[in-house]
Parts: structure tokens; sequence; C-alpha cells
């Protein structure tokens, strides 16, 4: 039987670069919820150049360190705003470095869940990306579902989770992804 790793690390990755975001207030409280013994880092992908080919010739600081940072992840949460009905460029940036063979992919077979809040509503985000996780070879992690729509009343001025009903569907996902970055 296979033993479970105990120095299990998460990390999480924001679609968003507000302030004071939605998305980071979701990955802020899944991180309040973890285990102390789990790390958790959030990933910088504010300051990326945009991704040109060009650009591989010589990588720049934070795509050697963003690449370093994934692949010392057993598990990754992406949390992601919609934007005109599909996820943000930052993020899409983010992903197009890291899925690119001079940085041998470090997202290929790492579980992934994906999460998510805006003013409105969210759902077709979270569909475009889940079909770019397909072609990166992540492992989707696919319950529970946490797309927070209307996300207005739901968090503080400063970005804070301050809804009941999110906060326990975050620690189900806690556990759901804990288990399998054990299992990592
Ligand atoms: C360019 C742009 C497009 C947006 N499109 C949508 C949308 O399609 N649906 C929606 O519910 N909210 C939309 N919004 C509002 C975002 O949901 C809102 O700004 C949200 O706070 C972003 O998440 P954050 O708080 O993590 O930054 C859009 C915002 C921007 C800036």
């Amino acid at each position: 039987m296979q033993s479970l790793k105990s120095d299990v690390h998460i990390v999480g990755i924001c679609g968003s670069l507000r302030k004071y975001s939605y998305n980071r207030g979701l990955l802020q409280e899944f991180k309040k919820q973890l285990p102390s013994n789990i790390k958790y880092t959030e990933a910088d992908i504010s300051e990326l150049p945009f991704f040109t080919e060009e650009r591989e010739q010589s990588l720049t600081e934070t795509v050697v360190k963003l690449k370093q940072l994934i692949e010392s992840a057993d598990a990754i949460i992406i949390s992601t705003p919609e934007y005109n009905m599909s996820y943000t460029a930052v993020l899409k940036n983010a992903l197009e470095w890291l899925s690119r063979r001079t940085l041998q992919t470090p997202l290929a077979g790492k579980p992934v869940a994906l999460i998510g809040a805006a003013s409105i509503q969210i759902g077709v985000s979270h569909s475009h990306l889940r079909d770019v996780l397909y072609a990166l070879n992540m492992k989707l992690i696919n319950r529970p579902i946490i797309q927070v729509g209307n996300a207005g009343g739901k968090f503080d001025e400063k970005g804070n989770l301050i809804d009941a009903g999110v906060k326990e569907l975050l620690g189900k996902l806690k556990d759901e992804m804990v288990k399998v970055s054990a299992n990592q």
C-alpha cells in the first residue's frame, strides 16, 4: 500500500490582481481552514511578462520562481473571477508560461481544484478553464463545486469571506484536497 506524504504543499493561484479581490478572499479562507501541517503558498503572477516565444529564450526571475513553486506543489487551487464570461488574461498568461516545454511543464499530472467568485454570475469561465486544464493534463478535483455569484454581499470591504455557506463548502474542498495531496 502506498504511504501518505507527510509534507504536503498546496499552491494557490488567484486570477485577479485586485487588492481586495473576492477570489483572494476565497483562497485566504481556504488557507485558514488548512491543518497546520499543510504548507500553503499563493503564487505571485502579478509581475510575469506577457508570454511570447522570443521571451522563452531568456526567462525572467518571476517566471523561473513560479515554475519552481508549482514544481514543489502536491496540488493546486485556482480561484478566478469571470471576466466577460471567461476567465482572466493574467491567469491565461500564467498558464501559458507554465505550459511550455522550455519549463518542462510542472502542471502535468497535478491535482487541481477550480473555484471562483464574481459580482454577477460565474460558470462559463470555469467551463473555459476546464478545457485548458484538460489540455495541460491536470487532474481536476470536481467536487464540491464552488462558484460564488452575487459576491458583493458575501465578502467584507477588504475582500474577507463572510458567508457561512461558502466557508462550509471551502471546508469540504479542503478535506478533499488534503486527502488527494497526501496521495501524490
Ligand atoms: C473586464 C471585466 C469583465 C467582467 N465581466 C464579468 C462577467 O462576465 N460576469 C460577472 O459576474 N462579473 C464580471 N465582472 C465583474 C467581476 O466579477 C468583479 O470585478 C469581481 O469583483 C472580480 O473578482 P475579484 O474581486 O476577485 O477581483 C467583470 C469585471 C471586469 C473588470
